[in-house]
């Protein structure tokens, strides 16, 4: 059996929360945001909390000891200390907070010592469910009331899990009703394995023709538009043993394909529910028959690396024939079967996805790749490497 890791997103929020769950099998990005949240639940006057390259960390902490109403201050490794957030310290100071960025813009975050008024309303701009639970973070720890208005839906496992423990939150059309004032009950979560790192092994069960099924992975719905996207392509997607287990749904999946890969076109609003499989869209759509088209994805932009500009570069190096577009929001790409190179030094940018993405690619064409480092996979996917050596080598 396949052992993947636990679902990054769900056990983070676990850990901010508080609330126990099996730590094996966890990355670099899950370490340091249980390191932070337990560094913080110690509290001194003149604490100094380090995320590492954890985006998610930093912000579901930011918005979580924004709302205790305590003094801290957020720092991260070199590629968080140039990712935005202003996207959670705008809300947060209208909210009554007093945080200040580095050039008003990236972290170190600091977070002065305020009080959250109550009855809070915002309505999300960025459709990003880093901001939703940063914010919802904000009402549990502070005890107030918010209403979120989320036009484009997001991931929302931090509802699930507030749910799981008898919260008062609810949904009403398009919004998200949460009373922080009741407290919640602290359970044991059993978080199912990442769909994202699935992710990986399903394009390569597509890419090497191998039915290798991947056992007890989240399919939450607002993660899984990349399952839609394949079977859009031409492949064939089951689901085995579904059942939900702490409030969020998972199964076995098993991936085939027998027809040729077909380009696709994404836009809207099912680019949230797949914005971290992008990269690997992108590499699938090389070995496709005709055109992918990705748009309305500007935010790929701001995550471990500008995603769009390292990916279509990297493209580029990896088959120099293929065709590409960039967009402000997204790219267009016009496959080409000729490979005339056999090696190629790719830039990570630090990025795991950009690297598993590309390692992903090498199986179908056989290329040697030289990436300038692969250390930054184990944020996400400790043992990517042998996993992929132990099944699809
Ligand atoms: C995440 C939300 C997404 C995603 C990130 C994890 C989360 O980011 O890209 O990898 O756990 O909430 P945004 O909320 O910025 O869209």
């Amino acid at each position: 059996m396949i052992e993947l890791p636990k679902d990054k997103s769900i056990a983070q929020r676990c850990a901010v929360l508080k609330l126990d769950f099996d730590e094996r099998f966890i990355g670099e990005d899950v370490k340091n945001t249980l390191e932070a949240a337990n560094e913080f639940a110690q509290y001194s006057k003149d604490l100094t909390l380090n995320l590492g390259n954890s985006g998610t960390g930093i912000r579901l902490l930011t918005g979580y000891i924004a709302g205790s109403g305590k003094k801290c201050t957020l720092i991260g490794d070199k590629s968080l200390s140039k990712r935005p957030m202003r996207r959670i310290s705008d809300p947060l100071n209208n909210w009554g907070a007093k945080i200040s960025l580095r050039e008003d813009k990236y972290p170190p975050i600091e977070i002065a010592e305020s009080k959250l008024q109550s009855n809070f309303v915002y309505e999300l701009e960025i459709p990003s469910a880093q901001i939703k639970s940063c914010l919802l973070l904000a009402a549990l720890s502070s005890k107030t009331k918010i209403e979120i208005i989320e036009n484009i839906p997001s991931r929302d496992h931090t509802e699930r899990l507030l749910q799981e423990c008898d919260a008062e939150i609810f949904k009403e059309g398009n919004k998200i009703i949460f009373d922080g004032t009741k407290e919640i009950t602290k359970k044991f979560i059993d978080v199912p394995k990442d769909f994202s790192s699935a992710a990986y092994l399903i394009a390569a069960n597509i890419l090497t023709n191998k039915d290798i099924p991947l056992e007890g992975v989240g399919v939450n719905k607002t993660r899984t538009a990349f399952l839609n996207v394949l079977e859009e392509m031409g492949a064939k997607i089951e689901l085995h043993n579904a059942c939900t287990i702490s409030n969020e749904p998972r199964a076995d999946i098993t991936a085939k394909f027998d027809t040729n890969l077909k380009g696709v076109s994404i836009s809207g609003q099912s680019i949230p529910n797949l914005i971290d499989e992008i990269p690997l869209i992108a590499i699938l759509a090389m070995f496709a028959e005709g055109k992918t088209t990705i748009r309305d994805a500007k935010e790929l932009r701001y995550k471990e690396s500008d995603r769009i500009s390292l990916l279509l570069d990297n493209m580029k190096k990896f088959n120099p024939n293929i065709g590409l577009t960039e967009f402000e929001d997204g790219f267009e790409i016009i496959p080409s079967k000729n490979h005339d190179n056999d090696s190629v030094d790719l830039e990570t940018g630090g990025d795991h996805r950009i690297i598993m993405s590309f390692v992903i690619a090498a199986l179908v064409t056989g290329k040697k790749i030289n990436f300038d480092e692969t250390e930054s996979v184990e944020t996400s996917f400790p043992g990517f490497f042998e996993v992929l050596k132990a099944w699809y080598l």
